[in-house]
């Protein structure tokens, strides 16, 4: 009899939509839409979905930043907390395979509440570290999805100054299989919005989970 070695590990995805319209952003409405169809490939697959517009993530300050630097045994009770609740986002992306953002494009930059969320995962010697080689990210073998909307038309151009950004920033912490999925135009009429949604969608439709 031949058995075979089945990998058993439970699939868990990380879900950050970052809307200010929480569930009703049209990027909340592509990364959920995504998000069901992984659901249904992954019956026993968890899903930790944080709406940062209802729940946001406090602005990293200095205070919250020395916790961070404070050695574990001399951290107040303050700075105890501080550091538990970075750990917890963090121990979040640890253990899931899958991270799914929806990344609105506000003002020409990311939603604040997104950078609050990345600022409290940026921690040295936890999502990565300094090498004689340069920075290591150490949140690894991990796939992201990015939904993008906007409401005029960037990708591929200078003024897209989301993509390499947030790129980048998943770099850091490891995550170097990101995949970004757009539907800009919204803003616009003559069938530019529904042209680009139809097209999300066809895109969504097609990606592998
Ligand atoms: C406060 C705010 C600022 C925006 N700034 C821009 C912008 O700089 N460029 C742009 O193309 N669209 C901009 N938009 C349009 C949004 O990018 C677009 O409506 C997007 O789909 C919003 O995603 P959401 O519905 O998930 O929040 C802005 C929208 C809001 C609410």
């Amino acid at each position: 009899m031949t058995t075979q070695t089945q990998d058993r590990t439970p699939h868990r995805l990380v879900q950050i939509n970052s809307s200010l319209f929480s569930g009703q952003g049209q990027s909340s409405t592509l990364a959920d839409q995504f998000v069901a169809k992984w659901q249904s490939a992954h019956a026993d697959g968890s899903v930790i979905r944080h709406d940062l517009a209802a729940e946001p993530v406090p602005h990293l300050d200095g205070a919250r930043f020395l916790a961070f630097l404070t050695h574990p045994e001399e951290r107040t009770a303050e700075q105890q907390a501080v550091v538990a609740y970075s750990d917890q986002l963090i121990n979040e992306l640890r253990a899931a395979d899958t991270l799914v953002i929806g990344l609105p494009l506000y003002n020409l930059g990311v939603p604040s509440q997104l950078k609050a969320y990345f600022d409290h995962i940026a921690r040295a010697g936890e999502t990565f570290r300094y090498t004689a080689n340069g920075v290591e990210g150490l949140l690894t073998g991990k796939k992201a999805f990015v939904f993008a909307t906007r409401g005029g038309q960037y990708a591929g151009t200078p003024f897209d100054s989301q993509t390499n950004y947030v790129r980048d920033f998943l770099g850091l912490v490891g995550i170097t299989d990101v995949q970004f999925i757009y539907a800009e135009n919204l803003a616009r009429s003559g069938g530019l919005k529904e042209a680009a949604l139809a097209q999300a969608q066809q895109e969504l439709a097609a990606l592998a989970v």
